[in-house]
């Protein structure tokens, strides 16, 4: 698929990742959907960037964890939609035993949810494209004090594939990063703690947004490749673990 010219939406581009990947579809000439919830600041900046980045586009500030601003992003792309990365996303760091019901049913909702919602509401205005789903490695391997977060990254995989069967000839794939250098990403990091990434990974670095904005673009133009996810943590599932110090 050709970007030119194509309407995309990036839910969660505010910063981080989502920004990241809304200004590699606009360098290619997309028109996209920025969105953010909170941070309208942040989410006004990715737009001016786009349009730097010889895009164009418009800003949603919604909440995509419910169905009403999954809605009110969708309601925003001029005519066909061709491109929906399902990107925003919330990690709450807690024990298992200690979470609270409203960490649990945020982390569901924030995770989970808007990617179906926004899939279902985005099918109006689909008839081929992409949809491409930001899973991660805490959906494939054991991610201790991320339980939820976990779980409903592993969902968006089980998600993804039946999609891609389902909802052919639309196609459907997921990345899965490992830490990346986002503020979501510091903040693990700090509970990971000093030198995580040089025992816990074959590259000795965490991952740049932008290296997971160029696997998203390479899943958006490559026609042949749906249901497939996507990993790229520099070898922290073959060799790493998700946990402070050598054990849990
Ligand atoms: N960073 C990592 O290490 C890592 C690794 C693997 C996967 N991922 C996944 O990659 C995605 C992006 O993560 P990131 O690291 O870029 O996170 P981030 O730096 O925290 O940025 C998250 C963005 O999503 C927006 N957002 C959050 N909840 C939203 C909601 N309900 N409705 C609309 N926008 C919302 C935030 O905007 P507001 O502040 O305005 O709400 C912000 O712009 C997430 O799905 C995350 O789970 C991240």
């Amino acid at each position: 698929m050709e970007l030119r010219g194509k309407n995309c939406i990036v839910t969660g581009s505010g910063r981080g990742i989502g920004r990241a990947i809304a200004l590699s579809l606009a360098r290619d000439g997309a028109f996209v959907v920025v969105n953010g919830r909170k941070r309208e600041d942040e989410a006004k900046e990715t737009l001016r960037l786009v349009r730097d980045a010889g895009g164009d586009g418009t800003l949603v500030m919604a909440d995509v964890s419910t169905r009403d601003g999954c809605r009110k992003v969708v309601d925003a792309v001029p005519g066909i939609l061709h491109v929906l990365v399902n990107n925003a996303g919330l990690g709450l760091y807690s024990p298992f035993r200690d979470l609270k019901d409203e960490a649990i049913v945020r982390q569901v909702n924030v995770n989970f949810l808007s990617a179906l919602y926004c899939t279902q509401e985005a099918l109006a205005k689909m008839r081929e494209g992409v949809v491409v789903n930001l899973s991660s490695i805490t959906g494939l391997m054991p991610s201790p004090g991320l339980s939820v977060y976990g779980a409903m990254k592993a969902a968006l995989i089980s998600l993804t594939k039946t999609l891609a069967v389902e909802l052919a000839p639309i196609r459907v794939n997921a990345v899965a990063p490992g830490v990346v250098s986002t503020k979501m990403g510091e903040s693990l990091l700090d509970i990971l703690g000093e030198g995580w990434e040089r025992r816990n990974t074959l590259t000795g670095r965490v991952v740049d947004p932008e290296e997971v904005a160029d696997a998203v673009k390479f899943l958006i133009r490559n026609d042949s490749i749906t249901g497939e996810v996507l990993t790229l943590d520099g070898g922290t599932t073959l060799v790493g673990r998700l946990t402070r110090g050598e054990r849990p």
